[in-house]
């Protein structure tokens, strides 16, 4: 009792003083205006709402998706919906040689990157876990490593411009989901890299934010046509999930939850871990990797 006297309430105290009056700025989609911005898998889905809604806010935007057709119509109306510029580049994400290349080339053709927006994935169709190890292989690369391969890539830019990564992930990144053991796992590992080199970003003084997003059931069309028949729920919508992914870059939000229900954020926000990482922080003796 003592001990939670003396330590564990004030650390609590000003833990949740910290999580309450930190100032929390207003969007305003002027932020976006001119912004130089890249969305993967931007083809459909909320890729294409992103690009869209950027597209409106006045930002350059590159896109990248496998299918060139598809890219050329976003772009086209990404432009008439008053885009400063829209280009893509089309090519698989399986191929890590194309998702450097990829932000090399989006990076010359704006000068620049403010915002880096990972969202592709690899197609997933639910099914109980058997013996498809070619499965999990292919999710972790599409879905994982080619996200490392760009964060790489574009860190030199983002660095340059105290620029936003805005990482795409799920529900299924957060809490065990049946039917897509590969999915998840691939997930999971989004949030353990991202929010491990967060840390290591904020404790090397490096300005560019990481934003992890916790989405639940989207109406995308990819998603309704995976769940039918087997999973009965409401999903949200897809611009609306689009705005909050890109508002939460903005604002430089370490994560963003987006659900139908708000109950999601409160349960999933964690304090436990939230407590531990704020606290273990301190037990680092960072000066060995400081401007390194
Ligand atoms: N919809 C949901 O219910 C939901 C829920 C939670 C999280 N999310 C997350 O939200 C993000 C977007 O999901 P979505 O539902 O919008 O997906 P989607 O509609 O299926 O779109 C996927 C995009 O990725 C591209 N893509 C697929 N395979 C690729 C590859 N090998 N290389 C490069 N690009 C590839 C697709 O274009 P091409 O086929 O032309 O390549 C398409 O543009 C994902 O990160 C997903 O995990 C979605
Ligand atoms: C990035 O942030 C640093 C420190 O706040 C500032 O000095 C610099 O001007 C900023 N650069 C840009 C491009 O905003
Ligand atoms: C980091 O960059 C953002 C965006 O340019 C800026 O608003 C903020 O002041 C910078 N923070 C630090 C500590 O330099």
């Amino acid at each position: 009792m003592a001990f939670m006297r003396k330590y564990l309430l004030p650390i609590l105290g000003l833990f949740l003083a910290y999580y309450f009056y930190s100032a929390k700025e207003e969007f305003r989609p002027e932020m976006l205006q001119g912004k130089k911005v890249i969305v993967t898998g931007a083809s459909r889905g909320i890729g294409e709402e992103m690009a869209y809604q950027l597209a409106k806010m006045g930002a350059h935007v590159v896109l990248t998706a496998r299918s060139k057709e598809t890219l050329q119509k976003v772009v086209s109306h990404c432009l008439e919906l008053g885009a400063a510029s829209a280009h893509y580049f089309a090519g698989t994400m399986e191929d890590m040689a194309f998702a450097e290349q990829f932000i090399v080339k989006a990076g010359k053709l704006m000068g620049g990157i403010d915002m880096l927006i990972l969202n592709h994935i690899t197609s997933t169709s639910l099914n109980i876990f058997k013996d498809d190890i070619h499965h999990v292989r292919r999710s972790m690369e599409v879905n994982f490593l080619s996200y490392v391969v760009m964060t790489v890539a574009a860190m030199p830019m983002l660095k340059q411009s105290n620029g936003s990564l805005v990482v795409v992930s799920s529900t299924a990144g957060k809490i065990a989901t049946p039917l897509l053991a590969s999915y998840s796992a691939s997930k999971f590992a989004l949030d353990g890299f991202f929010s491990s080199i967060r840390t290591e970003y904020s404790l090397t003084n490096i300005n560019v934010s990481i934003t992890l997003c916790v989405l639940g059931l989207i109406n995308t069309e990819t998603a309704m046509k995976a769940i039918s028949g087997i999973i009965d729920k409401d999903p949200a919508p897809k611009d609306e999930c689009a705005l909050a992914i890109i508002k939460g870059g903005a604002l430089r939000q370490k994560e963003v939850y987006y659900d139908k229900s708000p109950w999601i954020a409160l349960l999933l926000g964690n304090p436990g871990r939230q407590i531990l990482e704020f606290l273990s922080v301190y037990s680092y003796n960072m000066d060995k990797f400081v401007n390194k």
